[in-house]
């Protein structure tokens, strides 16, 4: 027996050292994590139990059969975080470059099954050469079956893409397919195609990380949803994102014992909005000032900063916010802007976690860049994703509240729960300056005298800002719950959601929606 276990001890040593001692070094001294290493930060100490560490590929051909490694190239199992079971696989960059066969997209699917079976997490940690060229396309139909695992898990469970190597091709579908994508600076990208071919098709010379660096898909891309300096902080950040959400769309997000007061006034909030209605001002300050111990754990930070989107607390019940951004294009809504906070609000809807939304939004991106990108649809995105959502929304108006805007951002007729608006709130169809050239422009034409001119439009700009630029006009209707003193707005919001706790708003029966995509 002594023999049989010693030899169960050997093989388990041997898997754990994946391509050899060499490949290990090569790893680290691009200044990555081995696998292994990786999946020891990820979860809770002594909570990893592998699978399929006995796997090994099944081809013949270009001398394979003689290249065997255990575990082929990716590591899989379950263990916990904060006490909570997920599932991960970690791609080994040390066994033929972390490409994927047959046998190692068997191994993925098989913990997605099983993730999907008891409602829990899967965590990809994503290092690999993509598609295992020796096998040809059985490693195409292994990316495939995983994509459809991913569709199916969509909205059941959270599903979470660490990118920590390279990723491409065919392989950059899969995190495609994710909620979170988190890629480290320097040694990670994602792209379709790689420099090389891009520059034998269209002739364009792009460097790796100009094409698909960390930097770029978490500016200009918005591929990427967090920005790590490294491997460690990359996957320290899926632990802190865990802490937000439930295992699955049957639970509601934990909730942790809250050491903040939730009758904490911030005197310095009935201050806070600059007495120029134009003056920008830096909405995570007003965040970080309402939500529990200023925590505001921010997704995208610096994709389409316009409007801000990301997880916070109150009294202890996790949140997703979202807020325009005034200090950025003065917080107006664009293409990507929408899409953003669109896909925010959709995923904080399947997985039950309330949405606050904080608005102050003077109106839509005007110009042919929008129209023609399709900023009626993108626009749409969002209006929808409010619409339809069912869980908890609490509105709250700082300032402006414009136009096409102002229904976008999550107003009372799209199913608000509760509105509230700051007595700064400017709730109309238009700042002043436009609705006087609209409503005055023949009048304005008759008056010769330029200094008569002027003192006509600034006369009924401050009739109409006293008439219009209120919260008042719209509490007056009931589209606004409540005007509230800024400094309570912690409070206000932390009643708001307790109140809505149980909320049960159920969607008609449908295949599924239409988005405007
Ligand atoms: N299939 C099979 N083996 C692969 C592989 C793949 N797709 N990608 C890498 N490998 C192997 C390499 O042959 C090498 O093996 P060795 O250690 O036995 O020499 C090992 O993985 C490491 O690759 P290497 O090229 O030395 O690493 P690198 O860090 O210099 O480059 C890549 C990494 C990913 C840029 C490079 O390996 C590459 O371009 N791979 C092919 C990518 C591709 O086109 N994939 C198909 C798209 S779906």
């Amino acid at each position: 027996n002594q023999t049989k276990i010693n030899e169960l001890i050997e093989k388990r040593a041997k898997a754990k050292l994946g391509g050899g001692e060499k490949r290990i070094d090569s790893q680290h001294a691009k200044g990555k994590l081995t696998a292994r290493e990786r999946i020891d930060l990820l979860l809770d100490d002594d909570s990893f139990e592998e699978f399929d560490m006995f796997v090994t590929h099944r081809t013949k051909s270009f001398g394979l059969d003689k290249q065997k490694f255990l575990s082929d190239g990716v590591i899989t199992g379950h263990g916990t975080i904060d006490g909570r079971i997920v599932y991960v696989f970690s791609q080994d960059f040390t066994v033929f470059g972390g490409s994927l066969s047959e046998t190692y997209a068997l191994k993925i699917c098989k913990i997605m099954d099983m993730a999907m079976k008891i409602g829990a997490p899967v965590i990809g940690l994503n290092d690999s050469g993509g598609a295992r060229i020796q096998e040809g396309v059985r490693s195409l139909a292994g990316y495939a079956e995983i994509f459809q695992r991913n569709i199916m898990a969509s909205g059941v469970i959270p599903q979470i893409s660490s990118i920590l190597g390279p990723c491409a091709g065919g392989a950059v579908y899969s995190p495609a397919l994710t909620d979170f994508t988190i890629m480290t600076d320097q040694t990670s990208y994602m792209f379709v195609t790689g420099p090389k071919v891009v520059e034998t098709v269209t002739g364009e010379v792009v460097t790796t990380e100009e094409l698909g660096g960390a930097h770029i898909h978490s500016t200009k891309s918005g591929v990427s949803h967090f920005l790590a300096d490294n491997d460690e902080e990359n996957i320290l950040l899926v632990r802190k994102l865990m802490s937000y959400l439930p295992s699955n769309n049957l639970e509601d997000p934990p909730i942790i014992k809250c050491k903040d007061p939730i009758d904490r006034l911030e005197d310095a909030l009935n201050e806070f909005i600059p007495e120029n209605p134009n003056q920008p001002y830096d909405m995570v300050d007003v965040i970080s000032s309402i939500t529990d111990r200023g925590e505001f754990m921010e997704v995208h930070r610096n994709y389409a900063r316009n409007i801000v989107v990301g997880f916070g607390r109150f009294n202890g019940r996790p949140v997703g916010i979202v807020a325009n951004q005034p200090k950025y294009y003065a917080g107006v809504l664009d293409i990507e802007a929408s899409r953003k906070a669109a896909r925010f609000v959709r995923f904080c809807d399947a997985f039950n976690i309330p949405i606050v939304t904080l608005v102050d939004v003077p109106g839509f991106l005007p110009g042919t860049g929008q129209e023609y990108g399709g900023i009626i649809l993108h626009g749409a995105k969002l209006l929808f994703a409010y619409g339809e959502a069912t869980v908890p929304k609490v509105t709250i108006t700082l300032r402006k509240s414009y136009g096409g805007a102002h229904d976008v951002m999550s107003c009372k007729q799209l199913r608000g729960d509760i509105n509230y608006a700051w007595p700064t709130a400017e709730i109309a169809v238009m700042g002043a300056k436009g609705a006087v050239e609209v409503l005055e422009g023949r009048n304005i034409n008759k008056i010769d005298d330029d200094q008569e001119k002027r003192d006509y439009i600034s006369q009924k700009e401050d009739e109409y800002t006293k008439k219009f630029a209120n919260p008042y006009e719209a509490a007056k209707y009931g589209f606004i719950d409540d005007v509230i003193e800024p400094r309570n707005t912690r409070f206000r919001i932390i009643r708001a959601l307790e109140l809505l706790a149980n909320k049960k708003e159920v969607n008609p029966p449908k295949k599924h929606s239409n988005i405007p995509l």
